[in-house]
């Protein structure tokens, strides 16, 4: 009889917590993740400059890493890129062709097309990339190459 009690108490005992521990653990690696570094991203390849979205819209959001980046068609030969996000609260900014600006819908912000705040409320610049374009071969449209200045 005290045999049993005593496996059902041990049983008990466990259940609840290994229930406690699959429970907690999870919030715990949630709260305080492990610290792995990011792989840094110096450079990215980010198309042909003949890409029908740059022809078409002007620009395009490519992936730097982690950050958004906005790359610009201003012409045939002149892109530009700058950090993706908004210097006020982080919202996408996006380039209009015919107001031939940087803008954030969010707040109206206003950015011109070296990066500058023309008006609205951003605090700061948007951080600006190097662009360079680069010949694969003859006949080939060039590839626009994105990376820190
Ligand atoms: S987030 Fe861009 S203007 Fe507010």
């Amino acid at each position: 009889m005290a045999t049993s009690r005593r496996l059902v108490n041990w049983m008990l005992g466990t259940s609840v917590g290994a229930l406690l521990v699959s429970t907690f653990y999870p919030v715990a690696r949630f709260i305080s993740p492990p610290d792995i570094p990011e792989a840094s991203t110096n450079q990215v390849e980010a198309g042909p400059t003949n890409d029908p979205e740059l022809l078409e819209r002007g620009f395009k959001i490519i992936r730097f890493g982690n950050e958004p980046v906005i790359l610009v068609r201003v012409s045939d030969s002149d892109f530009r890129a700058f950090a993706g996000t908004c210097t006020h609260l982080d919202c996408i900014v996006e380039f209009q062709k015919d107001e031939e600006r940087l803008w954030c819908n969010c707040h109206n912000g206003e950015y011109s097309l070296q990066g500058e705040v023309v008006a609205g409320p951003p605090p700061h610049a948007l951080e600006p990339f190097k662009v360079d374009l680069v010949s694969k071969g003859s006949g080939q449209p060039q590839t626009i190459v994105v990376s820190r200045v």
